[in-house]
């Protein structure tokens, strides 16, 4: 009878996964780097929005943001109608650009990131380590979508 060597069995295999190691950081870098599930902006810094948001929006997206006849709710189906499949870059340039309606462009630049940030935590989108920042082509990456994707 034959012997059968499993030396043949093993050698592929050990070069599959050397192989496979290869693939490894290039199926990671594959991936988008970044989510907007996997955490945009702090608390502290989305506290700072909230009031901001108090003091400049909510006389007209109302204070639990849910808008009136006039101006779009800022949160929930009504806001993921809107915003879904768009990105990050083109909510912050909207609102840095035209709001508040009445005084386009009149806040510090920070404010309007804060308020961005307070507007995230109001549709539930998770808290993360570092603050958003007004980085327009990071900002375009971040993806809103409903779920994790
Ligand atoms: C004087 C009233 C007024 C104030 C104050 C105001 N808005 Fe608006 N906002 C509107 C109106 C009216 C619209 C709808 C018309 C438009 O899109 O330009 C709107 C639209 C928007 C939109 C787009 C709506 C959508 O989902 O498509 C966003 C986002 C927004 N506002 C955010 C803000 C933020 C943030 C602030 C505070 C910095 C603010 N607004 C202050 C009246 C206002």
């Amino acid at each position: 009878m034959r012997k059968r060597s499993s030396r043949y069995m093993v050698i592929p295999l050990s070069y599959l996964a050397a192989v496979a190691a290869l693939f490894v950081p290039w199926v990671l870098h594959a991936q988008p780097a970044e989510s907007i599930w996997s955490g945009s902006y702090t608390e502290a810094q989305a506290e700072r929005g909230a009031e901001d948001y108090r003091a400049h929006c909510a006389s007209c997206h109302g204070a639990n943001l849910r808008g009136d006849s006039h101006a779009a709710g800022l949160v929930g189906m009504g806001f993921m109608f809107l915003w879904e499949g768009k990105s990050l870059g083109e909510l912050y340039s909207k609102i840095r650009n035209d709001m508040p309606l009445d005084q386009p462009r009149s806040l510090t630049k920070g404010s309007y990131e804060d308020i961005l940030a307070f507007i995230l935590k109001s549709n539930e989108f998770p808290v993360g380590d570092a603050e958003l920042e007004s980085d327009e082509k990071a900002l375009d990456k971040l993806m809103i979508t409903s779920r994790p994707n």
